[in-house]
C-alpha cells in the first residue's frame, strides 16, 4: 500500500511528491507520513478481524488529531495511556465509548476524567487500581466497564518467548498464585465496576505467534476458573498489541489477516476445549499500523571518514527524533533520497547532532561513497515510537509530521520553534 517510489530523476517520492520539494517546503528533519498507507493498514486490520472483534490502535505509537480522525473514519478504536492521549482523542472526535484507557499508574484525576467522558473501558492494572476506579466511579454514580490486565507468564521476544523471569515487571496482575483470580473476585464485588473481560499484552515487535498461543491458553484458563467459581462467562478477551514490522530486510512480518486468523483460531479452540462461549476478541496494534507508514527525512551535514573503520555521516536530527537505536539497539536502514548514485558502497554510521556519542540513528549501513553535504537521506519505518518518544535534548526542536496523500502534503504536527521552548521557560 506504500506509495513510495523514485521519479525519473531518481528522487524518492511519496504520495506523488518528491522529497526535495518536501524538504524545501517543510524543512528537515521531518517525519513524512504516507496517509494512504496508514489508512490502508488501518483498514486491513479492521477487515481482517471483521465484525466479531475490535481493533484498538495503540496511540502511544504515534497520536495526533489527524490520526484520530483517520482511525475514526476507518472504524478503528483507540487505546490511550495518559490524560494527554485521552485529551487528544476526545478533542479530535473519537467517541469515548471507543476508547480504552490503559496505564499502571493512572492518577485519580485522569480516572475521573475518563469515567466522566464515558470511555468504553478502563484496563485495571493492580489491586489498588481496582479499588480506586471502583471508588471514583461510584462517587460519580457510574458503573465503569473494565478489564483486568493479567501477566500470563510469557515474555515474548522477536523470535522466542521465555517462560521465566516474566512476572518481574511492573504491568498487570500475575496469574500465578491465584492473584488474578483474587482480582476478579474483588472486581465482581464492587458496585462501581462492570467487569467485561481479561487483558493480556505480552510484548512488542513479535513475529512468533507461539507467545500469543500460550497467552490465549492461560487467559481462557482463567475465564474457565471464573465461570466455575462465579457462574459468569466474561464476554471479552484482549490479546494486546506487539505485532512486528520490517525495520530491515531481515524482518518478515505477518499480514493482519494471517494474525487475525491465527488469534481467532487459538481463542476459539481453547474455548471449545473449556466449553466456554467464545468471547469477543480485541487487539491493540500500534507499531504494525503506523510504523511502516513514515520515514524520517534528514539532510546530511558533515561526513567524517575514519580510516579502516567507517564513515560517520551526521544529520540534522538524531536521538531527539529517534531514540530507539540508542535505547533498544534498534536496527534501521537508510537510503540516499535526493538522487541516485553509481558510486560504490561506503560503510557508514548515521549519527545525529547531539552531544553524546551514543547519538546514533543507523548503526551500520552502506551509503554511496560520493555522499555529500546537502544530500537528503531517508530512514524508513519511523512511524512508530519516534515522534511519540521525541525529546528536546540539547534544546533541539522536535520535527514536524507531514502527511502526504494524492499529490498533496500538509503538516499534521508542526515543527517546534524556539518560541515554544521559551514559552515553557518561565523562570
Ligand atoms: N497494548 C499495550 C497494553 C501496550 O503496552 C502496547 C505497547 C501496545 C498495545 C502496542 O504495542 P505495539 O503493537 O505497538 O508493539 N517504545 C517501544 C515499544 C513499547 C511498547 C509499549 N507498549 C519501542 O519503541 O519499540
Amino acid at each position: 500500500a506504500q506509495t513510495v517510489t523514485r521519479n525519473e530523476g531518481g528522487v524518492l517520492t511519496v504520495g506523488g511528491i518528491d522529497v526535495k520539494r518536501l524538504a524545501e517546503e517543510f524543512g528537515t528533519p521531518a517525519y513524512i507520513l504516507d496517509e494512504t498507507d496508514f489508512r490502508a493498514r488501518a483498514r486491513a486490520w479492521r477487515t481482517a478481524f471483521g465484525s466479531d472483534a475490535d481493533v484498538f490502535y495503540a496511540g502511544k505509537a504515534f497520536l495526533s488529531r489527524a490520526v484520530v480522525r483517520w482511525l475514526n473514519e476507518e472504524g478503528l478504536n483507540l487505546d490511550v495511556c495518559s490524560g494527554g492521549e485521552l485529551t487528544t482523542a476526545l478533542s479530535a472526535g473519537m467517541p469515548a465509548e471507543r476508547i480504552a484507557f490503559h496505564g499502571n499508574n493512572k492518577s485519580a484525576e485522569e480516572i475521573e476524567r475518563a469515567i466522566r467522558a464515558g470511555v468504553g473501558r478502563i484496563v485495571l492494572d493492580s489491586f489498588l487500581e481496582i479499588a480506586r476506579v471502583a471508588h471514583i466511579a461510584q462517587s460519580l454514580g457510574k458503573r465503569q466497564r473494565v478489564q483486568i490486565r493479567v501477566t500470563v507468564g510469557v515474555e515474548a521476544h522477536t523470535h522466542e518467548f521465555i517462560a521465566t523471569a516474566h512476572e518481574d515487571q511492573k504491568f498487570g496482575i500475575p496469574l500465578a498464585d491465584g492473584q488474578a483470580s483474587e482480582a476478579v473476585r474483588r472486581a465482581l464485588q464492587l458496585d462501581g465496576l462492570e467487569l467485561i473481560g481479561i487483558h493480556s499484552h505480552i510484548g512488542s515487535q513479535i513475529f512468533d505467534m507461539s507467545g500469543f498461543e500460550v497467552a490465549a491458553h492461560r487467559v481462557v484458563g482463567l475465564l474457565k476458573d471464573i465461570r466455575d467459581e462465579h457462574g459468569v462467562e466474561l464476554p471479552e478477551i484482549d490479546l494486546g498489541g506487539g505485532l512486528g514490522i520490517a525495520y530491515t530486510s531481515d524482518d518478515d512480518p505477518r499480514e493482519p489477516h494471517e494474525i487475525a486468523k491465527a488469534l481467532t483460531e487459538i481463542v476459539t479452540r481453547e474455548c471449545e476445549a473449556a466449553k466456554l462461549r467464545t468471547p469477543r476478541i480485541s487487539v491493540e496494534p500500534g507499531r504494525a499500523v503506523v510504523g511502516p507508514t513514515a520515514f524520517t527525512l534528514y539532510e546530511v551535514g558533515t561526513i567524517k571518514p575514519l580510516d579502516g573503520l567507517r564513515t560517520y555521516v551526521s544529520v540534522d536530527g538524531g536521538m531527539s527524533d529517534n531514540i530507539r537505536t540508542a535505547l533498544y539497539d534498534a536496527e534501521y536502514s537508510v537510503a540516499l533520497a535526493s538522487r541516485t548514485s553509481d558510486a560504490g558502497p561506503m560503510l557508514s554510521r548515521v549519527v545525529g547532532k547531539h552531544c553524546e556519542s551514543g547519538d546514533i540513528v543507523v548503526r551500520d549501513a552502506f551509503l554511496p561513497a560520493d555522499l555529500a553535504p546537502g544530500d537528503l537521506i531517508a530512514v524508513p519505518a519511523t512511524g512508530a515510537y519516534c515522534r511519540s518518544m521525541a525529546s528536546n535534548y540539547n534544546h533541539v526542536l522536535r520535527p514536524p509530521v507531514v502527511a502526504v496523500k494524492d499529490g498533496e502534503a500538509r503538516v499534521i504536527v508542526r515543527r517546534e520553534t524556539e518560541e515554544d521552548l521559551l514559552r515553557l521557560d518561565v523562570g
